[in-house]
């Protein structure tokens, strides 16, 4: 019955790991996945994290029992608040629903399950190009997808034209995936005034917006600068459609396999007569189905550190500090290699690589370019010329500017 079960090719990103665990050079470079390495190359275990974890484990009713199936509330309730903000009238209205997620992909798939059983002719739009995972989630759940344009490869900058015509021309009321900031693959983020108009053309398409935070903090090491699109999508489209927002901590707390997040559902103001109590309570019931059939409850431990991290003033502010450690670095890291290719003349400009933002900078090398910068240099990164500047340290950055020289005047 298996017999004839497609063999599927391995994922791009994880298999650059694979291929490279296999590299037996000496100098060899990963800028393949976005995991935030320490200047030497390390993985790095945030102060913030450290000391939360001492606090769980020296707490003497420390356990590992199940979690409620909506998740911890120390959790959820900070973590909205940390996306929405202090002053936020969606949090003071009541109109919003939070629940534990397995990191962002288990939001992005639980938006997936919940739009497909609520709303499953609407056409999802993603941005071209996006993390290659999007597509899988929504079309894994049945939903169809389509692409609104993003990356003029040209002038390396914003397609706003096509983006905001597409938003025009799609069927009213569609959904649209936004990246709250960092953009995943190209690191390029709309300025705040390229937010308002695209926030106020959906607006006006009354489409629903799906916003993927997987970076928060991470782009400027800033959380409410790094939330300003979410913020105002919320304000503009308050009295129009709902807002999923879907939050990973993988990235701004170091919690990558710990597989800590949320899914947020913000309600626009509802008419006279409908119950707001009554639309969340049915909406929560879905959510806790979705996770009980796929989860039974969401995993413990990393939702326990984030917690801390949330609710100890002083773990908060050192955590504060360690975005600005791990966003800066990263900016240091995209001047030196900007600043080597410049001094090395390597044909082209490369300022792009230092206008990008958050983990990832879309060099523009071809997919030619980047084969030869893994064969030859042991330099890798995906083959959309997407390179991970975490990966990038004070030790190896003069190399891989060196090899991108020499393939791209190969
Ligand atoms: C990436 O895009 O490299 C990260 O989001 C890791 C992943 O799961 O793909």
């Amino acid at each position: 019955i298996f017999n004839n079960v497609a063999l599927l090719p391995p994922d791009a990103l994880f298999n650059i790991k694979q291929r490279m665990s296999q590299d037996s050079r000496k100098m060899k470079v990963d800028l393949g996945i976005g995991a935030y390495r320490d200047d030497s190359g390390k993985p790095w275990v945030l102060p913030s994290v450290r000391e939360a974890e001492k606090l769980i484990q020296e707490d003497p009713d420390y356990n590992h029992e199940y979690l409620n199936i909506t998740g911890l509330t120390s959790l959820t309730d900070p973590a909205a608040m940390v996306l929405l903000g202090q002053d936020s009238l969606a949090l003071k209205e009541g109109r919003t629903v939070s629940v534990q997620s397995l990191s962002g992909t288990g939001a992005l798939h639980m938006a997936a399950s919940f739009y497909s059983t609520t709303c499953k002719d609407k056409l999802v739009y993603l941005s071209d190009p996006t993390w290659a995972n999007h597509k899988s989630i929504f079309e894994g759940k049945g939903l169809k997808t389509a692409t609104y344009p993003y990356w003029n490869a040209a002038s390396k900058s914003l397609d706003l034209e096509g983006y905001l015509n597409a938003i025009k021309t799609a069927p009213q009321g569609s959904i649209f995936v936004l990246h709250a900031c960092a953009h995943n693959p190209t690191g390029l983020d709309p300025n705040e005034e390229q937010w308002a108009t695209i926030l106020k053309a959906i607006v006006e398409k009354e489409h629903m917006v799906l916003f993927d935070s997987a970076y928060q903090g991470f782009a400027s090491g800033n959380l409410n600068k790094d939330a300003f699109a979410v913020r105002l999508g919320l304000e503009l489209l308050a009295d129009v459609t709902p807002v999923i927002i879907c939050q990973s901590f993988a990235k701004n707390v170091g919690m990558y396999g710990e597989r800590a997040g949320c899914f947020h559902l913000v309600l626009p103001h509802q008419d006279e007569f409908v119950k707001m109590a009554d639309v969340k309570a049915a909406i929560q019931s879905q959510l806790a189905l979705i996770t009980r059939s796929e989860l039974s409850t969401p995993p413990a431990y990393g939702a326990k550190i984030v917690a801390q991290v949330l609710n100890k003033p002083e773990l908060t502010k050192q955590w504060h500090a360690d975005m600005v450690t791990m966003s800066s670095r990263i900016i240091k890291m995209r001047h030196l290699l900007r600043d080597a290719l410049v001094s090395l003349k390597t044909p082209g400009n490369w300022d792009h690589i230092v206008d990008q933002t958050g983990m990832f900078s879309y060099t523009g090398l071809s997919a030619e370019m980047v084969q030869r910068l893994e064969k030859e240099h042991a330099v890798y990164m995906a083959s959309s010329g997407r390179a991970s500047i975490a990966g990038l340290n004070s030790g190896n950055v003069e190399h891989v500017a060196k090899a991108i020289n020499e393939v791209v005047n190969y």
